[in-house]
């Protein structure tokens, strides 16, 4: 049976009361927190950085810190994220001159480590460097803003990376984790589930919606089915 999380994205949180939304988003169910920084460089959308991290991280207890960073360059800022209370961070390879190296300074630093592809980017990108994920990130829209609707093509590409963790498992490879990121609703967690993905980040569907506890509880049971 499968061990589904629920990432709220606080892209779409009040930031005058972040602390207070990260309490009532875990208090409401969530599993993690996803973190998305954005650089104006490689995406064109502007987030927070690790002062901000720092600063929330007394919050989230002991919830696993999803940092996804949609920065470029990568390498400069894995300390500080993870010196802030990273637990794992994901980020793009178009962005990263190095990604093996990349890969091994956030182990090195003590997170996991994950890399996000784009719903352009190709799967070759996996090649040599299965061993050090912890997780892939597939991006259901492009990044940059929350509130996208989730590309549809997406399914297919999850089910052929769902694939190619279990031939790697099965070949003796350590788990990994499929996170599905970009439009993700109440009404299609389901399909996106059943295409293999176990861990899922949400944004707008849950930070706008009156009451968390129901968009998670209502996740939980499309999950369940
Ligand atoms: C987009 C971000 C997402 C985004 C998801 O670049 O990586 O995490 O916040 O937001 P929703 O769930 O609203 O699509
Ligand atoms: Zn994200």
């Amino acid at each position: 049976m499968t061990t589904y999380r629920i990432s709220p994205s606080i892209l779409s949180a009040d930031f005058a009361k972040l602390g207070a939304e990260i309490s009532d988003v875990l208090a409401a169910g969530a599993d993690w927190i996803h973190f998305d920084v954005m650089d104006n460089h490689y995406v064109p959308n502007l987030t927070f950085g690790p002062m901000i991290l720092e600063a929330i991280k007394p919050y989230a207890g002991s919830a696993l810190m999803d940092v996804h960073l949609m920065v470029e360059p990568v390498d400069s800022l894995i300390s500080s994220f993870a010196a802030a209370g990273a637990n794992m961070i994901t980020f793009h390879p178009e962005a990263s001159r190095h990604v093996d190296r990349s890969l091994s300074l956030i182990k090195g630093a003590g997170c996991k480590a994950g890399l996000v592809l784009n719903p352009a980017t190709p799967l070759s990108v996996l090649g040599h460097v299965m061993d050090k994920l912890d997780m892939i990130l597939l991006m259901s829209v492009n990044p940059g803003f929350g509130g996208q609707s989730f590309i549809s093509e997406t399914l297919n590409k999850i089910k052929l990376v769902r694939a190619r963790i279990d031939a790697h498992v099965a070949a003796g490879g350590q788990p990994i984790l499929l996170e599905v990121d970009g439009g993700v609703k109440v009404d299609n967690i389901a399909e996106i589930a059943a295409a293999g993905a176990d861990t899922f980040v949400a944004g707008s569907a849950i930070f706008n919606a009156p009451d968390y506890k129901t968009v998670i509880d209502n996740m939980r049971a499309e999950l369940a089915t």
